[in-house]
């Protein structure tokens, strides 16, 4: 199994800041702001009022009952608590999915580029990870390019949008033609919603939630608290699925990590039902660098870059600055951080070689200081 490539270049900078060096860094797959106060004091009033005790498996009522009432709110979905589960994360939602579903042999479709998890639990779990390239479509997946990848051995897809990395959002249209296509072929599908709430106009906000009911039997959504509110570390998120695809999870979750944390489950349902404006906040701040990062690196001689409609990453090209030096974007990767103290995310781990991933989740101060030396870095190679 292979190592995260995100956490890997997380342990690069910090054995770099531990012999004292400052280091510029774009590997953050999380948010640099804090869990919100509020979130915060549902979570210390839920330790002084006793929720410290074990819960169902797949979490209380009444955060079933949030995660319900948001979707209702935002995408007129109408779920019963038997289809939702609080998990450990998001990372739990895809893991429990792709287990209680996966035997061996069967082919689990990918669009490359990918979240570095999605293959390693779909082998794991003895399954066949099949990837679809979309460099052709600036990494835009579209209805085509799943139907040439689809054989009677296809048990299920994982769709990702907004992506980690490349940060496209897969316009509404083209979302229900791709699940129109799988549910004629009786795939499953895991819609990875982690990233919903990040995306910026004109891109909308959508999730498969609000696909018609006969689009949805065989879906599964895989939702986390962590990006949306800053909540990382608490470690909570949720699957929402059929009833019998869900009974398989909670068997799953159940004999393995048991309900997620109480404290972080009412932390949870406060972001749900609290006051949103920190999601505003934290959009606008992504919105802004967003812009700023773009232009920037459409100013380095060699770096190309489509535009990431959502989440909080860049995923540029630096295919113009291999060559005589560096050979891949590992080598990219590693000698930026040796000769400039930049950390990027290398892209072959996300099953693109050739572009490397910058996370915007990190100060406007550090992004530039970071862009002038990976302008820097770029002009000593071209
Ligand atoms: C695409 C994607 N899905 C799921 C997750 C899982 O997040 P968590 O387990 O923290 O909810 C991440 C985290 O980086 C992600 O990038």
């Amino acid at each position: 199994m292979q190592a995260s490539s995100t956490l890997a270049a997380m342990q690069a900078a910090d054995a770099l800041r531990a012999t004292g060096a400052t280091v510029f860094d774009f590997g953050a797959g999380e948010p640099d702001f804090d869990t919100p106060e509020n979130i915060k004091r549902a979570a210390a009033d839920a330790m002084r009022s006793g929720k410290t005790k074990y819960t169902p498996t797949g979490g209380t009522r009444e955060l079933q009952n949030a995660i319900i009432g948001f979707y209702g709110r935002h995408f007129s979905a109408n779920y019963e608590p038997t289809e939702v589960m609080a998990t450990s994360g998001g990372k739990q939602a895809i893991f429990n999915a792709v287990v209680s579903l996966i035997n061996a042999g069967d082919e689990v479709l990918i669009a490359k580029p990918y979240w570095v998890t999605f293959p390693e639990v779909v082998v794991f779990a003895g399954g066949i990870p099949v990837f679809i390239e979309t460099e052709e479509t600036g990494f835009l997946l579209n209805a085509e390019q799943v139907e040439r990848a689809i054989t009677p051995r296809t048990k299920l897809m994982i769709l990702n949008s907004p992506s980690n990395p490349s940060g496209r959002v897969i316009p509404p249209a083209e979302f229900e033609r791709i699940m129109e296509l799988l549910a004629e072929r009786n795939v499953y599908v895991i819609s990875d919603e982690c990233y919903l709430r990040f995306v910026y106009p004109p891109a909308e906000v959508f999730s498969a939630a609000s696909l018609q009911p006969e689009l949805r039997t065989r879906l599964c959504i895989a939702g986390s608290f962590s990006k949306t509110y800053a909540m990382t570390g608490w470690r909570v998120g949720y699957a929402i699925a059929s009833g019998e695809w869900t009974r398989a999870m909670l068997k799953v979750q159940g004999h393995s990590t048991s309900n997620p944390n109480s404290i972080a489950q009412s932390a949870a349902i406060e972001a749900l039902n609290g006051p949103q404006e920190s999601v505003a906040e934290m959009l606008a701040e992504y919105t802004s660098r967003r812009a700023w990062l773009l232009n920037a690196l459409r100013e380095i001689p060699g770096i190309t870059c489509n535009e990431p409609e959502g989440a909080f990453y860049a995923f540029p090209s630096i295919q113009g600055c291999l060559g005589a030096e560096l050979n891949n974007s590992e080598d990219f990767a590693r000698r930026l951080l040796e000769e400039e103290q930049v950390v990027v995310t290398d892209g072959t781990g996300f099953g693109a070689d050739g572009y490397i991933r910058m996370s915007y989740a990190t100060s406007t101060d550090q992004l530039k200081e970071g862009v002038i030396r990976i302008k820097r870095f770029v002009e000593r190679l071209v």
